[in-house]
């Protein structure tokens, strides 16, 4: 099929590579044409990762292209996919400014009949407006379907969470889109749940806020696990093999962090709020995941006391392992709280440092993770990277001038720690 996806950012990017890796033809769309030229010369913008690759495949077999012209990708495709940023507004609602401009340039450039897919994360009752913009601006009257397919992908494993998605959210207003959108699905052999749009838009801000309030539970578990001197992941582990609850997104930490889930539950909230009701339940759920840091803070000072002078090293920027996001990064919080508290920091992760430099200034940043440690009061591990788990505790050990280490991610076993000298925090264990 010919399809267009406007905006290549995060999410626009990755569905537009992984439809032309199924064989469709897919012209990307995005105003910003350094990005373009960048696209078109076989770079990419974000690290993903095996996203290099499938671009660059599918450029030279020439199912991927891009454009800045939104009127040529309108033109060429019969499908269209909106995929461009809805960021949060001060009061915690949804910046729509960039759908509907994108809502009247498809209406500018309509020559005969389209589907117009939402794929960016947007409050219910945004496909009613974004069909009302397009009829207001169309002047060329053609027939047109507005269809809502929430994407579900995480960041570090989109590829993956595309080219095999758990299910494919379809939501209409009318039967005449399905066809089409079942046959752009086809080759992914995922189960696919037709349903109404306003459902649609709900499934995706219900699960993400879902997720959110899991990982929420857990740190809430791990406060009750310290003050008995049980174990977090001994309980999530138990608590997981009920195939009802299932052990993903029931590891205690510092908190949830990213672009998606603090934004989507605010977003919840203040979508609940605008239809009259108060959705208490994930005020607490905001309200722990902040507690988590607070906490884990004053693990660090509990120990180390005073702050200022002191040097500590962080394992950790990206707001996850496997991505170079630094966006509303826990682990940057976190580095920004030590600063503030006077503390110096040595600062490493494995893809998002030249992301965090202009976050995070005044801080070391060392390529190598076995050296973080030097000259450093204390370690603090802030992102879950598996490579961390390979750190070498020995050489760390000795280059620390107290072999302190806080770990916020529960990567290491508190007993093996302590048999190697260490004087190992970690959270709800
Ligand atoms: C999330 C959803 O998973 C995805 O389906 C949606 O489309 C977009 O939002 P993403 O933000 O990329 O994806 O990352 P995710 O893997 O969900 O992690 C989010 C945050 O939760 C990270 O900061 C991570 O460290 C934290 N987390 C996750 C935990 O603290 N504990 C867990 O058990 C899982």
């Amino acid at each position: 099929m010919k399809l267009t996806i406007i905006g290549t950012g995060y999410v626009g990017l990755v569905t537009g590579t992984c439809f032309a890796e199924v064989g469709h033809t897919v012209i990307c769309v995005d105003n910003d044409e350094a990005k373009v030229k960048m696209l078109q010369g076989g770079g990419i913008p974000i690290y993903e990762p095996g996203l290099e690759e499938m671009v660059k495949r599918n450029v030279s077999a020439g199912r991927l292209n891009f454009t800045s012209s939104t009127a040529e990708g309108v033109q060429k495709s019969d499908v269209i996919f909106i995929a461009v940023p809805t960021p949060p507004l001060p009061d915690g609602g949804v910046d729509l400014s960039f759908i509907e401009r994108v809502a009247r340039d498809i209406a500018g450039a309509m020559t005969g009949y389209k589907i117009v897919v939402d794929k960016s994360t947007v409050p219910v009752k945004t496909g009613e407006k974004v069909a009302e913009t397009i009829k207001r601006y169309c002047k060329a009257r053609v027939e047109f379907d507005v269809v809502s397919n929430p994407e579900f992908l995480r960041e570090g494993f989109a590829v993956d969470d595309l080219m095999k998605p758990d299910r494919v959210v379809i939501g209409v207003g009318s039967q005449r889109p399905v066809a089409s959108m079942k046959a752009v699905y086809e080759p992914f052999k995922a189960p696919i749940i037709v349903t109404d749009i306003n459902s649609a838009e709900l499934i995706k801000h219900a699960a993400n806020s879902f997720l959110a309030l899991k990982i929420s539970y857990i740190n809430a578990v791990s406060v009750i696990c310290e003050a008995t001197g049980a174990n977090v992941q001994e309980v999530a582990n138990g608590m997981g093999m009920d195939e009802r609850i299932g052990r993903r997104f029931l590891n205690a930490g510092i908190g949830f962090g990213g672009s998606c889930f603090p934004k989507d539950l605010s977003a919840f909230i203040a979508i609940s709020q605008s239809l009259g009701y108060n959705f208490g339940l994930l005020k607490e759920v905001q309200k722990i995941n902040a507690q988590q840091m607070e906490r884990f803070l004053k693990k660090i000072t509990d120990t180390l006391w005073v702050l200022k002078d002191k040097k500590i090293g962080v394992l950790g920027l990206a707001f996850k392992q496997n991505t170079d996001d630094v966006r509303m990064s826990p682990a940057i919080e976190l580095c920004q709280r030590l600063q503030k508290e006077g503390a110096s920091l040595r600062v490493h992760d494995p893809k998002g440092m030249d992301k965090a430099k202009s976050l995070l200034k005044n801080v070391e940043y060392v390529e190598d993770m076995n050296a973080v440690a030097e000259g450093c009061d204390a370690l603090v591990v802030a992102t879950e990277w598996d490579e961390f788990k390979k750190l070498d505790l020995e050489r760390a050990r000795k280059a620390l001038t107290h072999p302190i280490m806080f770990d916020g991610r529960n990567l290491f076993d508190p007993e093996e720690m302590e048999k190697l000298g260490w004087i190992y925090k970690s959270v709800g264990r």
